[in-house]
């Protein structure tokens, strides 16, 4: 078959690959004796929110949109977080916030008496480690507005917190968490026992090949002999990693001055941020490519007007041509949530690929979704 029997550009969601995730989170929940939740920001495609949550304790939240989505689309209670939470958004998030964390001393004194008293309340602190080395996802870096520094906190914490809160990993390893609860015992140990809940944020990549499963439990379960705690955890990434690919089909290959450019009918700006931002290589592959001899270079061009909307020096094993489809692979988490309609771009379609081999279409995206987003008719 030359190209995939739907229609592209398309986002595929493999539900026979999300399965093997969440069956690995909840096997090492079970093991662990912890909480893991899905952090929304990574992935909101929420027709599939109510078969994570036969999986997983719930998901996370951090804008009051996400805490909504959840709410309708489960009819869970959500863990938030909220960098800067408004005063006007406290009533409504009751409804749909069981734990509360606030990003700032000052926010939970104004803000935590706008919630009932079932509420449990934590504060975002800031361990202070430097896990990753791109600045724009490190929030652990000393200065960083995500989270008190220690010592802005209070001795004795108000009565009211139950919990703390950090994020400061991004597709780390366990030797980057074992890194981590080193420094909080180090860092926060005077706090350890007045809590009830620690919840080590998101970027735990527990389903990359190589992970050190076993590591990572143990040494939740040495720190749980040390401090009664109920331990949480949020990933987003690692929840949908390697579960889904774009297809894209190549429209046109220009060749200027040497430079061959494959020009494709999605963008990396306005699809795939992350690949220009983080910057984060994709691999990429031609649709029933034999082969991988590896021998006809080319840049992959976006369909934008953005100068710096392509990625450099990629082969494939034969000359490619207009209509051929090509694979992003890996594309989505963060992805999904992260595209925009910049210059009108027609947005690739999101289609879930059930365990028989049905295609389903989540969202099949038209010109009104473009036109809406600015202004409604
Ligand atoms: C507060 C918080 N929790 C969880 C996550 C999820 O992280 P990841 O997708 O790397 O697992 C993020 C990501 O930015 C975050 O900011």
């Amino acid at each position: 078959m030359e190209r995939p029997a739907f229609s592209l550009p398309a986002f595929v969601l493999e539900e026979v690959k999300l399965l093997q995730n969440l069956k690995l989170f909840k096997n090492v929940s079970q093991k662990a004796g912890i909480e893991v939740l899905l952090a929304l920001k990574a992935f909101s495609v929420w027709p599939v929110f109510p078969q994570i949550a036969e999986y997983l304790h719930g998901f996370t939240a951090s804008s009051f949109n996400e805490a909504r989505l959840i709410f309708e689309a489960t009819g869970l209670q959500s863990h938030g977080y909220f960098p800067a939470l408004k005063k006007d958004e406290c009533a409504e998030l009751d409804k749909y916030c069981s734990t509360v964390i606030f990003n700032s001393l000052q926010q939970f004194e104004q803000l935590h008496d706008q919630f009932d008293t079932e509420t449990s309340f934590g504060l975002r602190v800031n361990p202070e480690i430097s896990l990753v080395e791109t600045d724009l996802y490190n929030p652990g870096r000393k200065g960083s507005r995500l989270g008190i520094a220690p010592d802005n906190l209070p001795k004795k914490l108000h009565e009211a917190i139950s919990g703390l809160h950090m994020h400061v990993l991004c597709e780390s390893s366990e030797d980057d968490f074992c890194a981590l609860l080193d420094t909080v015992e180090k860092t926060f140990k005077p706090w350890l026992n007045q809590i009830k809940w620690i919840n080590f944020g998101g970027g735990h990549l527990l389903t990359k090949e190589g992970y050190d499963i076993e590591r990572f439990i143990d040494r939740i379960l040495q720190f749980k002999e040390r401090y009664d705690l109920k331990i949480i955890i949020e990933p987003g990434s690692a929840i949908l990693w390697e579960t889904g690919d774009l297809y894209a089909t190549i429209i046109d290959i220009v060749d200027n001055r040497g430079t061959k450019t494959i020009m494709l009918d999605v963008s990396f700006t306005a699809h795939m941020p992350d690949t220009l931002e983080m910057p984060y290589r994709p691999e990429v592959l031609l649709f029933n490519e034999g082969s991988k001899s590896e021998k006809h270079s080319y840049n992959l061009g976006g369909n934008s007007c953005l100068s710096g909307d392509y990625l450099s020096d990629y082969s494939f094993s034969r000359e490619v041509k207009p209509g051929d489809t090509l694979i992003l692979k890996d594309m989505l988490h963060y992805t999904t949530v992260k595209t925009t309609f910049f210059n009108g771009i027609q947005h690739p379609d999101i289609l879930y690929k059930r365990l028989d081999g049905r295609i389903i279409a989540l969202k099949k995206y038209t010109y009104q979704d473009y036109k809406q987003h600015l202004a409604r008719e």
